[in-house]
Protein backbone atom coordinates (compact mmCIF):
# COMPACT_ATOMS: atom_id res chain seq x y z
CA UNK A 1 0.00 0.00 0.00
CA UNK A 2 1.16 3.29 -0.62
CA UNK A 3 1.12 6.38 1.16
CA UNK A 4 -1.95 7.22 3.37
CA UNK A 5 -4.92 8.12 1.50
CA UNK A 6 -6.93 10.66 3.39
CA UNK A 7 -10.58 10.24 4.04
CA UNK A 8 -11.32 12.11 7.16
CA UNK A 9 -14.32 12.71 8.67
CA UNK A 10 -14.66 13.46 12.06
CA UNK A 11 -15.86 10.80 14.75
CA UNK A 12 -19.00 11.02 15.74
CA UNK A 13 -18.74 11.21 19.61
CA UNK A 14 -19.85 8.38 21.44
CA UNK A 15 -22.91 9.28 23.70
CA UNK A 16 -21.36 9.00 26.74
CA UNK A 17 -22.55 5.85 29.17
CA UNK A 18 -20.96 3.61 31.01
CA UNK A 19 -21.89 -0.43 30.82
CA UNK A 20 -23.40 -2.70 27.74
CA UNK A 21 -21.43 -3.85 25.34
CA UNK A 22 -19.40 -2.63 22.51
CA UNK A 23 -18.55 -4.30 19.29
CA UNK A 24 -16.32 -3.02 16.34
CA UNK A 25 -16.07 -3.71 13.03
CA UNK A 26 -13.71 -2.31 10.08
CA UNK A 27 -13.23 -4.67 6.87
CA UNK A 28 -15.89 -6.41 5.11
CA UNK A 29 -15.58 -10.25 6.47
CA UNK A 30 -16.23 -8.35 10.01
CA UNK A 31 -19.86 -7.55 8.73
CA UNK A 32 -20.73 -10.96 8.84
CA UNK A 33 -19.30 -12.08 12.15
CA UNK A 34 -21.06 -8.95 13.63
CA UNK A 35 -24.52 -9.52 12.27
CA UNK A 36 -25.83 -12.04 14.21
CA UNK A 37 -23.99 -11.57 16.78
CA UNK A 38 -25.75 -8.20 17.47
CA UNK A 39 -28.74 -10.12 16.39
CA UNK A 40 -28.15 -12.65 19.41
CA UNK A 41 -27.65 -9.97 21.70
CA UNK A 42 -31.12 -7.79 20.61
CA UNK A 43 -33.24 -11.00 21.09
CA UNK A 44 -35.66 -11.04 23.93
CA UNK A 45 -36.68 -11.00 26.74
CA UNK A 46 -33.82 -9.29 28.24
CA UNK A 47 -31.32 -7.96 25.25
CA UNK A 48 -27.90 -7.30 25.98
CA UNK A 49 -27.38 -3.63 24.69
CA UNK A 50 -24.29 -3.72 22.57
CA UNK A 51 -23.21 -0.36 20.69
CA UNK A 52 -21.62 -0.76 17.09
CA UNK A 53 -18.20 0.86 16.19
CA UNK A 54 -17.30 1.35 12.44
CA UNK A 55 -14.03 2.12 12.20
CA UNK A 56 -14.01 2.92 8.67
CA UNK A 57 -11.42 0.70 6.98
CA UNK A 58 -13.52 -0.67 4.39
CA UNK A 59 -16.02 2.81 2.90
CA UNK A 60 -17.07 2.07 -0.66
CA UNK A 61 -20.55 1.51 -1.31
CA UNK A 62 -20.26 -1.85 -2.74
CA UNK A 63 -17.27 -3.04 0.39
CA UNK A 64 -19.67 -1.97 3.23
CA UNK A 65 -23.20 -0.52 2.40
CA UNK A 66 -24.44 -3.42 0.89
CA UNK A 67 -23.23 -5.75 4.04
CA UNK A 68 -25.32 -3.75 6.41
CA UNK A 69 -28.26 -3.51 4.43
CA UNK A 70 -28.82 -6.82 3.47
CA UNK A 71 -27.33 -8.35 6.88
CA UNK A 72 -30.03 -5.84 8.06
CA UNK A 73 -26.73 -4.52 10.34
CA UNK A 74 -27.85 -1.15 12.73
CA UNK A 75 -26.21 1.62 11.52
CA UNK A 76 -22.95 2.28 13.41
CA UNK A 77 -23.74 4.83 16.88
CA UNK A 78 -20.22 5.61 15.87
CA UNK A 79 -17.92 5.79 12.65
CA UNK A 80 -14.34 6.62 13.01
CA UNK A 81 -14.06 7.68 9.03
CA UNK A 82 -10.57 6.51 9.31
CA UNK A 83 -9.73 4.70 5.84
CA UNK A 84 -6.90 3.57 3.85
CA UNK A 85 -3.76 4.00 4.31
CA UNK A 86 -0.19 1.92 5.36
CA UNK A 87 -0.08 -1.32 7.73
CA UNK A 88 1.05 1.19 10.57
CA UNK A 89 -0.89 4.33 9.86
CA UNK A 90 -4.44 2.70 9.39
CA UNK A 91 -4.12 1.37 12.63
CA UNK A 92 -2.45 3.57 14.27
CA UNK A 93 -5.48 6.31 13.14
CA UNK A 94 -7.58 3.86 14.06
CA UNK A 95 -6.14 3.19 17.88
CA UNK A 96 -5.90 7.85 17.85
CA UNK A 97 -9.44 8.03 16.75
CA UNK A 98 -10.79 4.71 19.08
CA UNK A 99 -9.54 5.56 22.06
CA UNK A 100 -11.93 8.73 23.00
CA UNK A 101 -14.87 6.69 22.12
CA UNK A 102 -13.79 3.82 24.19
CA UNK A 103 -12.75 6.20 27.14
CA UNK A 104 -16.38 8.16 27.07
CA UNK A 105 -18.82 5.14 27.12
CA UNK A 106 -16.29 2.52 29.13
CA UNK A 107 -18.26 -0.76 28.11
CA UNK A 108 -18.23 -3.97 30.08
CA UNK A 109 -16.80 -5.63 26.96
CA UNK A 110 -15.29 -4.82 23.96
CA UNK A 111 -15.93 -7.43 21.06
CA UNK A 112 -13.61 -8.35 18.26
CA UNK A 113 -14.58 -10.22 15.34
CA UNK A 114 -11.75 -11.63 12.78
CA UNK A 115 -8.04 -10.66 12.19
CA UNK A 116 -8.34 -7.31 10.33
CA UNK A 117 -5.91 -4.32 11.43
CA UNK A 118 -9.15 -2.79 12.94
CA UNK A 119 -9.50 -5.89 15.01
CA UNK A 120 -5.84 -5.56 16.97
CA UNK A 121 -6.05 -1.49 16.88
CA UNK A 122 -9.16 -1.75 18.84
CA UNK A 123 -8.24 -4.41 21.11
CA UNK A 124 -5.00 -2.47 22.06
CA UNK A 125 -6.76 0.53 22.78
CA UNK A 126 -9.04 -1.73 25.23
CA UNK A 127 -6.02 -3.32 26.79
CA UNK A 128 -4.35 0.06 27.32
CA UNK A 129 -7.61 1.38 28.83
CA UNK A 130 -8.56 -1.66 31.41
CA UNK A 131 -11.64 -2.67 29.22
CA UNK A 132 -11.73 -6.39 28.94
CA UNK A 133 -11.90 -7.85 25.14
CA UNK A 134 -13.74 -10.68 23.76
CA UNK A 135 -12.10 -12.07 20.46
CA UNK A 136 -14.50 -14.14 18.11
CA UNK A 137 -12.83 -16.27 15.60
CA UNK A 138 -9.33 -16.34 17.79
CA UNK A 139 -6.48 -18.58 18.07
CA UNK A 140 -6.74 -19.40 13.69
CA UNK A 141 -2.91 -19.63 12.91
CA UNK A 142 -1.72 -19.72 9.71
CA UNK A 143 1.83 -19.41 10.58
CA UNK A 144 3.04 -17.43 8.36
CA UNK A 145 4.05 -14.32 10.15
CA UNK A 146 4.14 -12.78 6.40
CA UNK A 147 0.59 -12.01 6.38
CA UNK A 148 -0.51 -9.08 8.25
CA UNK A 149 -3.54 -11.16 9.50
CA UNK A 150 -1.57 -13.61 10.94
CA UNK A 151 0.09 -10.92 13.44
CA UNK A 152 -3.09 -9.24 13.77
CA UNK A 153 -4.47 -13.09 15.35
CA UNK A 154 -1.24 -13.52 17.41
CA UNK A 155 -1.37 -10.43 18.87
CA UNK A 156 -5.01 -9.94 19.67
CA UNK A 157 -5.46 -13.35 20.95
CA UNK A 158 -3.02 -12.36 23.75
CA UNK A 159 -4.63 -9.41 24.66
CA UNK A 160 -8.07 -10.91 25.06
CA UNK A 161 -9.82 -12.10 28.07
CA UNK A 162 -12.50 -14.50 26.15
CA UNK A 163 -11.36 -16.47 22.99
CA UNK A 164 -14.22 -17.79 20.81
CA UNK A 165 -12.92 -20.23 18.64
CA UNK A 166 -14.68 -21.77 15.45
CA UNK A 167 -12.58 -25.08 15.43
CA UNK A 168 -10.34 -27.35 17.40
CA UNK A 169 -7.08 -26.44 16.08
CA UNK A 170 -7.44 -23.03 17.45
CA UNK A 171 -8.32 -23.95 20.92
CA UNK A 172 -4.76 -26.32 20.76
CA UNK A 173 -3.25 -23.03 19.08
CA UNK A 174 -3.76 -20.87 21.56
CA UNK A 175 -3.15 -23.47 24.50
CA UNK A 176 -0.30 -23.67 22.90
CA UNK A 177 0.52 -19.91 23.10
CA UNK A 178 -0.26 -20.35 27.17
CA UNK A 179 -3.38 -19.23 26.73
CA UNK A 180 -5.32 -20.79 30.04
CA UNK A 181 -8.27 -23.00 29.31
CA UNK A 182 -10.83 -21.32 30.92
CA UNK A 183 -10.49 -18.33 28.67
CA UNK A 184 -11.14 -20.18 25.33
CA UNK A 185 -14.88 -21.58 24.17
CA UNK A 186 -15.42 -23.82 21.52
CA UNK A 187 -18.42 -22.37 19.93
CA UNK A 188 -19.08 -22.86 16.52
CA UNK A 189 -18.64 -20.06 13.58
CA UNK A 190 -20.41 -17.10 13.36
CA UNK A 191 -20.07 -16.78 9.78
CA UNK A 192 -21.99 -19.70 9.22
CA UNK A 193 -24.99 -18.21 11.21
CA UNK A 194 -25.10 -15.75 8.51
CA UNK A 195 -24.79 -18.24 6.06
CA UNK A 196 -27.68 -20.33 7.45
CA UNK A 197 -29.28 -16.55 7.72
CA UNK A 198 -29.54 -15.69 4.62
CA UNK A 199 -29.40 -19.15 2.01
CA UNK A 200 -32.89 -18.64 1.49
CA UNK A 201 -32.37 -15.40 0.35
CA UNK A 202 -29.47 -15.52 -1.40
CA UNK A 203 -29.75 -13.79 -4.72
CA UNK A 204 -29.90 -16.66 -7.78
CA UNK A 205 -26.43 -16.73 -9.57
CA UNK A 206 -28.35 -16.59 -13.00
CA UNK A 207 -30.01 -13.11 -12.03
CA UNK A 208 -26.37 -12.36 -11.45
CA UNK A 209 -24.93 -13.02 -14.34
CA UNK A 210 -27.65 -11.95 -16.62
CA UNK A 211 -27.17 -8.76 -14.81
CA UNK A 212 -23.62 -8.43 -14.37
CA UNK A 213 -22.34 -10.40 -16.80
CA UNK A 214 -24.14 -10.85 -19.94
CA UNK A 215 -21.57 -12.82 -22.15
CA UNK A 216 -21.57 -15.57 -19.71
CA UNK A 217 -25.23 -16.68 -19.50
CA UNK A 218 -24.79 -18.72 -21.91
CA UNK A 219 -21.74 -20.52 -21.64
CA UNK A 220 -22.52 -20.77 -17.91
CA UNK A 221 -25.81 -22.31 -18.86
CA UNK A 222 -24.16 -25.12 -21.15
CA UNK A 223 -21.34 -25.92 -18.74
CA UNK A 224 -21.77 -24.30 -15.29
CA UNK A 225 -19.29 -21.50 -14.09
CA UNK A 226 -16.31 -21.01 -11.90
CA UNK A 227 -16.24 -18.70 -9.07
CA UNK A 228 -12.86 -16.74 -8.55
CA UNK A 229 -11.75 -14.11 -5.83
CA UNK A 230 -8.47 -12.53 -5.34
CA UNK A 231 -7.48 -10.10 -3.11
CA UNK A 232 -4.31 -10.91 -0.84
CA UNK A 233 -1.27 -8.70 -0.98
CA UNK A 234 0.60 -11.78 -1.25
CA UNK A 235 -1.10 -12.46 -4.56
CA UNK A 236 -2.02 -9.40 -6.11
CA UNK A 237 0.89 -6.55 -4.97
CA UNK A 238 3.54 -9.44 -6.72
CA UNK A 239 3.18 -9.23 -9.97
CA UNK A 240 4.99 -12.47 -11.08
CA UNK A 241 2.61 -13.97 -9.08
CA UNK A 242 -0.56 -12.40 -9.67
CA UNK A 243 0.14 -13.20 -14.02
CA UNK A 244 0.91 -17.01 -12.93
CA UNK A 245 -2.52 -17.17 -11.17
CA UNK A 246 -4.42 -15.56 -14.07
CA UNK A 247 -2.83 -17.50 -17.01
CA UNK A 248 -4.03 -20.36 -15.40
CA UNK A 249 -7.70 -18.61 -14.67
CA UNK A 250 -7.38 -18.31 -18.62
CA UNK A 251 -6.86 -21.68 -19.45
CA UNK A 252 -9.82 -22.86 -16.86
CA UNK A 253 -11.95 -20.17 -18.76
CA UNK A 254 -11.47 -22.05 -22.22
CA UNK A 255 -13.60 -24.71 -20.25
CA UNK A 256 -16.45 -22.30 -18.37
CA UNK A 257 -16.66 -18.86 -17.92
CA UNK A 258 -15.03 -17.39 -14.99
CA UNK A 259 -16.54 -14.96 -12.76
CA UNK A 260 -14.29 -12.68 -10.96
CA UNK A 261 -15.63 -9.91 -8.82
CA UNK A 262 -12.44 -8.19 -8.00
CA UNK A 263 -11.43 -6.37 -4.70
CA UNK A 264 -10.03 -2.90 -4.92
CA UNK A 265 -6.89 -3.55 -4.12
CA UNK A 266 -6.72 -6.37 -7.29
CA UNK A 267 -8.49 -3.80 -9.68
CA UNK A 268 -5.74 -1.04 -8.76
CA UNK A 269 -3.20 -4.21 -9.45
CA UNK A 270 -4.62 -5.41 -12.71
CA UNK A 271 -5.01 -1.93 -14.38
CA UNK A 272 -1.45 -1.59 -13.35
CA UNK A 273 -0.11 -4.64 -15.14
CA UNK A 274 -2.99 -3.65 -17.91
CA UNK A 275 -4.65 -7.22 -18.00
CA UNK A 276 -8.26 -6.23 -18.10
CA UNK A 277 -8.79 -6.85 -21.54
CA UNK A 278 -6.76 -10.03 -21.58
CA UNK A 279 -9.27 -11.46 -19.12
CA UNK A 280 -12.50 -10.43 -20.55
CA UNK A 281 -11.16 -11.28 -24.06
CA UNK A 282 -9.93 -14.90 -22.74
CA UNK A 283 -13.66 -15.26 -21.07
CA UNK A 284 -13.14 -14.16 -17.89
CA UNK A 285 -16.30 -11.98 -16.65
CA UNK A 286 -14.95 -9.40 -14.48
CA UNK A 287 -17.10 -7.56 -12.15
CA UNK A 288 -17.28 -5.20 -9.24
CA UNK A 289 -17.04 -6.23 -5.67
CA UNK A 290 -20.36 -7.72 -4.96
CA UNK A 291 -22.74 -7.77 -2.16
CA UNK A 292 -23.48 -10.61 0.20
CA UNK A 293 -26.14 -12.11 -1.53
CA UNK A 294 -25.09 -11.84 -4.96
CA UNK A 295 -21.89 -13.60 -3.63
CA UNK A 296 -23.85 -16.38 -1.50
CA UNK A 297 -25.87 -17.30 -4.53
CA UNK A 298 -23.01 -17.47 -6.76
CA UNK A 299 -20.73 -19.53 -4.34
CA UNK A 300 -23.36 -21.80 -3.79
CA UNK A 301 -24.28 -22.68 -7.63
CA UNK A 302 -20.45 -22.69 -9.25
CA UNK A 303 -18.70 -25.90 -9.99
CA UNK A 304 -15.97 -24.59 -8.33
CA UNK A 305 -14.26 -21.68 -6.32
CA UNK A 306 -10.85 -20.44 -6.79
CA UNK A 307 -10.42 -17.52 -3.91
CA UNK A 308 -7.54 -16.28 -1.50
CA UNK A 309 -9.95 -15.50 1.33
CA UNK A 310 -10.14 -16.90 4.45
CA UNK A 311 -14.35 -16.70 4.93
CA UNK A 312 -15.12 -18.31 1.54
CA UNK A 313 -12.93 -21.52 2.46
CA UNK A 314 -15.25 -21.81 5.11
CA UNK A 315 -18.19 -20.53 3.26
CA UNK A 316 -17.72 -23.47 0.06
CA UNK A 317 -17.28 -25.85 3.08
CA UNK A 318 -20.76 -25.14 4.33
CA UNK A 319 -22.13 -25.23 1.25
CA UNK A 320 -20.46 -28.49 -0.16
CA UNK A 321 -18.72 -26.38 -3.28
CA UNK A 322 -15.37 -27.37 -4.28
CA UNK A 323 -12.78 -24.76 -3.22
CA UNK A 324 -9.33 -24.64 -4.50
CA UNK A 325 -7.24 -21.65 -2.14
CA UNK A 326 -4.56 -20.13 -3.76
CA UNK A 327 -2.09 -20.05 -1.23
CA UNK A 328 0.54 -22.41 0.50
CA UNK A 329 -1.20 -22.16 3.86
CA UNK A 330 -4.32 -21.85 6.00
CA UNK A 331 -5.36 -21.14 8.86
CA UNK A 332 -8.45 -22.69 9.09
CA UNK A 333 -7.55 -26.65 8.33
CA UNK A 334 -11.00 -27.94 9.42
CA UNK A 335 -11.41 -27.01 5.88
CA UNK A 336 -9.06 -29.11 4.62
CA UNK A 337 -10.14 -32.33 7.06
CA UNK A 338 -13.89 -32.16 6.71
CA UNK A 339 -14.67 -29.98 4.27
CA UNK A 340 -14.25 -29.42 0.48
CA UNK A 341 -11.10 -27.46 0.60
CA UNK A 342 -7.78 -27.66 -1.12
CA UNK A 343 -5.05 -26.00 -0.96
CA UNK A 344 -2.97 -25.72 -4.37
CA UNK A 345 -0.87 -22.80 -4.08
CA UNK A 346 -0.05 -20.15 -6.67
CA UNK A 347 1.86 -22.06 -9.28
CA UNK A 348 -0.06 -22.43 -12.75
CA UNK A 349 0.12 -25.37 -13.45
CA UNK A 350 -0.71 -26.98 -9.93
CA UNK A 351 -3.82 -24.71 -10.17
CA UNK A 352 -4.47 -26.20 -13.69
CA UNK A 353 -4.50 -29.71 -12.74
CA UNK A 354 -6.24 -29.09 -9.60
CA UNK A 355 -9.13 -27.30 -11.04
CA UNK A 356 -9.15 -29.97 -13.86
CA UNK A 357 -9.40 -32.70 -11.25
CA UNK A 358 -11.98 -30.66 -9.52
CA UNK A 359 -14.43 -30.28 -12.53
CA UNK A 360 -14.01 -33.76 -14.07
CA UNK A 361 -14.29 -35.92 -10.37
CA UNK A 362 -17.09 -36.52 -8.07
CA UNK A 363 -18.02 -33.79 -5.83
CA UNK A 364 -15.67 -34.09 -2.57
CA UNK A 365 -17.45 -35.78 0.35
CA UNK A 366 -17.80 -33.17 2.62
CA UNK A 367 -18.81 -33.46 6.91
CA UNK A 368 -19.74 -30.33 8.48
CA UNK A 369 -17.02 -29.08 11.06
CA UNK A 370 -19.05 -29.48 14.65
CA UNK A 371 -20.65 -26.59 16.12
CA UNK A 372 -21.14 -24.95 12.49
CA UNK A 373 -24.57 -25.23 12.91
CA UNK A 374 -25.97 -21.43 12.48
CA UNK A 375 -26.04 -21.32 16.54
CA UNK A 376 -22.54 -19.40 17.29
CA UNK A 377 -23.47 -16.53 18.58
CA UNK A 378 -26.30 -17.52 20.73
CA UNK A 379 -23.87 -19.62 21.97
CA UNK A 380 -21.74 -16.60 22.66
CA UNK A 381 -24.61 -14.72 24.08
CA UNK A 382 -24.84 -17.60 27.07
CA UNK A 383 -20.96 -17.15 27.70
CA UNK A 384 -20.98 -13.76 27.61
CA UNK A 385 -24.22 -13.24 30.19
CA UNK A 386 -22.19 -16.06 33.02
CA UNK A 387 -19.23 -14.03 32.23
CA UNK A 388 -21.01 -10.54 32.77
CA UNK A 389 -23.01 -12.82 35.63
CA UNK A 390 -19.26 -13.65 37.40
CA UNK A 391 -18.41 -10.20 37.25
CA UNK A 392 -21.53 -8.81 38.89
CA UNK A 393 -22.14 -7.01 36.08
CA UNK A 394 -25.30 -8.47 33.85
CA UNK A 395 -27.75 -5.98 35.59
CA UNK A 396 -25.20 -2.84 35.34
CA UNK A 397 -24.66 -4.09 31.29
CA UNK A 398 -28.77 -4.48 30.99
CA UNK A 399 -28.94 -1.26 32.23
CA UNK A 400 -26.94 0.77 30.09
CA UNK A 401 -29.28 0.16 27.09
C1 LIG B 1 -8.43 -6.08 4.42
C2 LIG B 1 -7.88 -6.99 5.51
C3 LIG B 1 -7.93 -8.45 5.05
C4 LIG B 1 -9.32 -8.81 4.60
C5 LIG B 1 -9.76 -7.82 3.53
C6 LIG B 1 -11.15 -8.11 3.03
C7 LIG B 1 -6.10 -6.08 6.93
C8 LIG B 1 -4.65 -6.13 7.22
N1 LIG B 1 -6.48 -6.69 5.80
O1 LIG B 1 -7.58 -6.16 3.31
O2 LIG B 1 -7.56 -9.29 6.12
O3 LIG B 1 -9.31 -10.12 4.10
O4 LIG B 1 -9.73 -6.51 4.09
O5 LIG B 1 -11.46 -7.28 1.94
O6 LIG B 1 -6.83 -5.52 7.70
N2 LIG B 1 -10.06 0.19 -0.79
C9 LIG B 1 -11.08 0.79 -1.48
N3 LIG B 1 -12.31 0.89 -0.88
C10 LIG B 1 -12.56 0.39 0.36
C11 LIG B 1 -11.51 -0.22 1.05
C12 LIG B 1 -10.27 -0.32 0.48
O7 LIG B 1 -10.90 1.25 -2.59
O8 LIG B 1 -13.71 0.51 0.82
C13 LIG B 1 -8.75 0.06 -1.43
C14 LIG B 1 -7.75 1.09 -0.97
O9 LIG B 1 -6.99 1.47 -2.06
C15 LIG B 1 -6.86 0.34 0.00
C16 LIG B 1 -6.93 -1.10 -0.55
O10 LIG B 1 -8.23 -1.22 -1.11
O11 LIG B 1 -5.59 0.85 0.04
C17 LIG B 1 -6.75 -2.13 0.52
O12 LIG B 1 -7.68 -1.94 1.58
P1 LIG B 1 -7.29 -2.36 3.09
O13 LIG B 1 -8.47 -2.27 3.98
O14 LIG B 1 -6.08 -1.64 3.50
O15 LIG B 1 -6.89 -3.87 2.93
P2 LIG B 1 -7.62 -5.07 2.17
O16 LIG B 1 -6.72 -5.52 1.10
O17 LIG B 1 -9.02 -4.72 1.80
Amino acid sequence: MSAPAARLPAARPAPPREGGLMCVVGARPNFMKAAPLLAAFAEGPTPLPCSLVHTGQHYDAAMKEAFFRQLAIPEPDVDLGVGSGSHAWQTAEIMRRFEPVLAAQRPQLLIVVGDVNSTLACALVAAKLGVPVAHVEAGLRSFDRAMPEEINRVLTDQLSELLFVTEPSARENLLREGVAPWRIHFVGNVMIDTLRAHEARAVPAADTLARLAPRAVRRAAEHGYALLTLHRPSNVDRPEVLRGILEAVAVLARRLPVVFPVHPRTRAALARLGLEDDLAAAGVALTGPLGYLETLGLMREARLVLTDSGGMQEETTALGVPCLTLRESTERPVTLTHGTNTLVGTDPARIRAAAGQALSGARPAARMPELWDGQAARRIRAVLERWLRDRGALRRCAAGA
